[in-house]
C-alpha cells in the first residue's frame, strides 16, 4: 500500500519526530518557580459548582393558603457566596426535620441576578403526601439552617438548541422555574420571548400574580395566559392545556420551544398532546417530579458500608433506597432525585432492586455495579457501599 504524505503532513511528522527533544528544551528553559497550589480555573469551578452550600432562612412569605416562598441566604459561618445559576434551575436542599435529615429538589423562583446578591428563593406548596414540603410549610422559621447542592437542571434556555420563542406550560407550583425565567428576561440576563400558559384551578390559586403582572407590563417579551380548570373567568381560557390551545400561541414564522413543569397529571396529558404539534424533539423540554412506585411495603435488611463503618438498617419495598438511607441518617449527595444526574451513585455489592422508569443508568455504572438510590426500590436484602455527603 502506498501512503501519500502531503507537505502539511510532512511538517506534522517532523514536529512529531522532534516532540520529545522540544519538550526537554522547553522544560530546561522554564522557570523553576513552584507551580501555584491552586489554579484560577479551579477557584472558578468552586464558585460555580460548590460541593455544599450552607444556607439559612431569611424570610418566609405566604403566597396563598397552601404555598410559601422561602428566601435563603448564605450561612456565613461556612458559605460566603451563593453559586450563580441559569433561570429554570433547581437546588437540592437538606433539612433537619424532627426525625432526620431529608433532601428534596426544588426549583429556584428567584432570578439569577438575586443569586449574585446572595439570595435564593424556593417556593413550596403543601401537599397531602409531601413529607418535606409539609414539614417546611408547618415548621420552618426565619433563622433555620439547612444545606444544599449547587444549582442544576435541564429546564434552562439554551440559544443554540432552543427557539427564540418559548411557550412555558406551568401547572400550579410548576410556575417557579418560569417566574425565574421571566425575571431573567426582564433583568436582561436572558433574551427570548416567553409566553407562559399557567394552568390553575381558580383565581385563588394563582401564585406570583402581582409579580407576573408587573413583569408583563414592563416587558413585551413576556406574556402570561391563565388557564382556569375550575372557574370561568372572562377573557381567559377554561379547561386543560392541550394541543389546540397551545397552537394559538405558536410562532407563525419559526419553530417554538415548549417547556413544561407541573404535576404529573398535567405532564402525562402533555405526553399525548405535544406530539400533535409535530415539533422536533429538541424543542420540547419537560421537567418531571419523582413519582412513587406502587410497590409492596415488605421490609428488607440492608447492610451499608460507609467509609470505615458498617450499618444494618431496614428498608421498605415501597420506599426508595435514598429514603431508607435518610430515615437512618445516612446522608449521601443527591441532586435531581430523578435518576438523571448520577450524584447519588452507590455501589451495589449484593441484592436486587427495581428502578423507576425515568432512571437513566449509564453503561459504565452498569459495568461497575453502581445504582441510583434516588429512584431504586429494594426487592431483596441488599449490601451496598455509600459515599457520605
Ligand atoms: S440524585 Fe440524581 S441520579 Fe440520584
Amino acid at each position: 500500500m502506498k501512503v501519500k504524505v502531503g507537505l502539511i503532513g510532512l511538517f506534522d511528522m517532523l514536529k512529531f519526530k522532534n516532540l520529545g527533544k522540544n519538550r526537554e528544551e522547553m522544560i530546561l528553559k522554564s522557570s523553576n518557580k513552584e507551580l501555584p497550589y491552586d489554579y484560577k480555573v479551579n477557584e472558578l469551578a468552586r464558585v460555580y459548582h460548590p460541593y455544599k452550600q450552607y444556607l439559612k432562612i431569611k424570610d418566609i412569605k405566604d403566597e396563598n393558603e397552601d404555598t410559601k416562598t422561602f428566601t435563603l441566604i448564605p450561612d456565613e459561618e461556612k458559605t460566603l457566596e451563593l453559586a450563580p445559576f441559569k433561570a429554570g434551575s433547581y437546588i437540592s436542599i437538606y433539612v433537619k426535620t424532627n426525625d432526620n435529615i431529608v433532601s428534596r429538589a426544588y426549583s429556584l423562583s428567584s432570578s439569577p441576578k438575586e443569586a449574585l446578591n446572595n439570595i435564593y428563593k424556593i417556593t413550596i406548596k403543601k401537599k397531602p403526601d409531601g413529607y418535606l414540603s409539609n414539614y417546611l410549610f408547618n415548621n420552618a422559621k426565619v433563622g433555620d439552617k439547612l444545606f444544599a447542592t449547587e444549582p442544576g437542571g435541564n429546564l434552562t434556555y439554551n440559544k443554540l438548541r432552543d427557539s427564540k420563542n418559548v411557550i412555558a406550560i406551568a401547572g400550579g407550583v410548576g410556575i417557579t422555574p418560569f417566574i425565574s425565567m421571566a425575571k431573567a428576561i426582564n433583568e436582561g440576563s436572558e433574551n427570548f420571548n416567553l409566553t407562559i400558559l399557567y394552568g390553575i384551578r381558580t383565581t385563588k390559586d394563582i401564585i406570583f400574580k402581582n409579580e407576573l403582572e408587573e413583569l408583563t407590563k414592563n416587558n413585551s417579551n413576556i406574556k402570561i395566559v391563565y388557564v382556569f380548570s375550575d372557574e370561568k373567568v372572562e377573557g381567559y381560557p377554561f379547561g386543560f392545556i392541550g394541543s389546540e390551545l397551545i397552537k394559538n400561541y405558536l410562532s407563525k414564522d419559526e419553530p417554538t420551544s415548549i417547556f413544561a413543569s407541573g404535576p404529573e397529571a398535567l405532564l402525562t396529558y402533555l405526553d399525548k398532546e405535544l406530539p400533535l404539534l409535530k415539533l422536533e424533539q429538541k424543542y420540547i423540554r419537560i421537567e418531571r417530579s419523582p413519582i412513587s412506585l406502587n410497590l409492596e411495603s415488605k421490609e428488607y435488611n440492608l447492610t451499608i458500608h460507609s467509609e470505615n463503618n458498617t450499618y444494618e438498617i431496614k428498608a421498605k419495598g415501597n420506599e426508595t433506597l435514598l429514603e431508607a438511607f435518610e430515615r437512618n441518617n445516612l446522608i449521601i449527595r443527591a441532586k435531581c432525585h430523578l435518576g438523571g444526574c448520577g450524584y447519588c451513585r452507590t455501589k451495589l455489592i449484593k441484592g436486587t432492586y427495581v428502578a423507576a422508569k425515568y432512571l437513566k443508568l449509564k453503561d459504565i455504572d452498569k459495568e461497575f455495579n453502581y445504582i441510583h438510590p434516588c429512584c431504586s426500590y429494594p426487592t431483596s436484602d441488599m449490601e451496598l457501599e455509600i459515599f457520605p455527603y
